[in-house]
């Protein structure tokens, strides 16, 4: 039932293309407009909505960190997103115009299940966006967006993961569509790109060898560092937790802009640090950002992965390593970056021994608080 794949984990990161298109099909039109029915939300309630509150665990809770640029940005509605189990504890302030968002690959997450009825008895109305379906979470949401990942299987989520965040954008081109936005253009092109989305991934995936090959070499490490700016600061997060659960090292996912903050006195002789450098397009003082911190660590004697888009020259003199991605806009850029770190940590965890669909001390769904 592996496919033909050692693991699981390598059999839903092959998956990937196909969960990102079979995610979309059904839900654009011709027109290039999007065709949500299955959210049953009338759009009177969408166009009241005042805030939107995500909430999640996890893998799924940097899905929502990544949501929250897209929302904002095409919405102008204003996006909270909090781990599920700080969110009840700390009184949130909730109403009928908020829209909850609970993101789960299981639909089985306690903590994520409790913000949500918590979210519920405050008169909210909750979407759920979730790959397993009639799964708890579903069944007491008010609606549900559900992801065609297929079952996901290995610990670590990553089919889940891609999936997550295009059901997000989808939401968030909805939202944008149903309340009128001033950004109409715009959505019609970012339709068209998440199309080209599944081939991109196909294509990342067949240029992986070279990602195995540093993972392999890097097996002694005891700590690797990754960074990013803009959705790409919760890529790093999302590259740190998959090394963290599956090669059991020490990773932590920083802000670049934090560095200068604290995290630079850790940089030292041979450190591996991965950096998510964003699109070239469009953003360019925030890509000229990146490539400053890259020459600050490098200057310390960090060794610098960066993951840069197809094009991007400006950072080939600081890389000791270069991974590309094709290039998409800077808001979509995360479907593409996540793939080679997936890739990276389930290449560690070989290379260091562990098991990897069965990291120790973590189970598939976390059905307690
Ligand atoms: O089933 P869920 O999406 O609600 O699970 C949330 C987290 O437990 C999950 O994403 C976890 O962080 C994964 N093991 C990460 O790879």
């Amino acid at each position: 039932e592996k496919g033909g794949y050692d693991y699981f984990m390598l059999k839903e990161i092959a998956e990937q293309p196909k969960a990102v298109a079979d995610t979309l099909l059904g839900r654009i039109d011709a027109s290039g407009s999007l065709t949500l029915d299955e959210v049953r939300i009338p759009g009177q309630a969408l166009r009241e909505v005042d805030k939107v509150v995500i909430v999640a665990c996890g893998t799924a809770f940097h899905a929502g960190m990544i949501a929250k640029y897209a929302i904002e940005h095409w919405t102008r509605i204003p996006c909270e997103v909090e781990l599920a189990s700080e969110f009840r504890y700390r009184d949130p302030i909730l109403d009928p115009q908020t829209l909850v968002i609970a993101i789960s690959q299981s639909g089985e997450t306690m903590d994520t299940l409790m913000a949500l009825r918590h979210a519920r008895e405050q008169g909210s109305r909750v979407l759920a966006i979730c790959n397993t379906n009639g799964s708890t979470i579903p069944r007491e949401s008010d609606a549900v967006l559900y992801t065609h990942a297929g079952p996901e299987v290995a610990v670590a989520s990553t089919k889940a993961f891609l999936t997550q965040l295009v059901a997000c954008y989808l939401v968030a081109l909805y939202l944008g569509q149903v309340r009128g936005t001033k950004w109409g253009d715009e959505i019609h092109a970012v339709v068209r790109d998440l199309a080209k989305i599944s081939e991109q991934v196909e294509r990342v995936l067949e240029t992986m060898e070279p990602v195995r090959e540093l993972a392999r070499s890097l097996a002694a490490k005891d700590t690797v560092l990754f960074l990013g700016r803009h959705v790409g600061y919760p890529v790093a997060l999302e590259g740190a937790l998959k090394l963290k659960e599956l090669a059991y090292m020490h990773a932590e996912g920083f802000a670049a802009g934090e560095l200068k903050h604290g995290p630079i006195a850790l940089i030292e002789d041979d450190l591996p640090v991965v950096v998510v450098v964003p699109s070239a397009r469009g953003r360019s003082v925030l890509h000229d950002k990146i490539v400053s911190n890259i020459q600050e660590i490098r200057a310390r004697g960090a060794r610098t992965i960066v993951i840069a888009e197809e094009g991007d020259e400006t950072v080939v003199p600081y890389a000791d390593h270069l991974i590309r991605i094709p290039a998409t806009p800077t808001l979509l850029q995360p479907l593409v970056a996540t793939v080679p770190l997936q890739v990276f940590a389930c290449e560690l965890a070989t290379a260091r021994g562990n098991e990897v669909d069965q990291p120790r001390n973590l189970a598939k769904s976390v059905t307690v608080e």
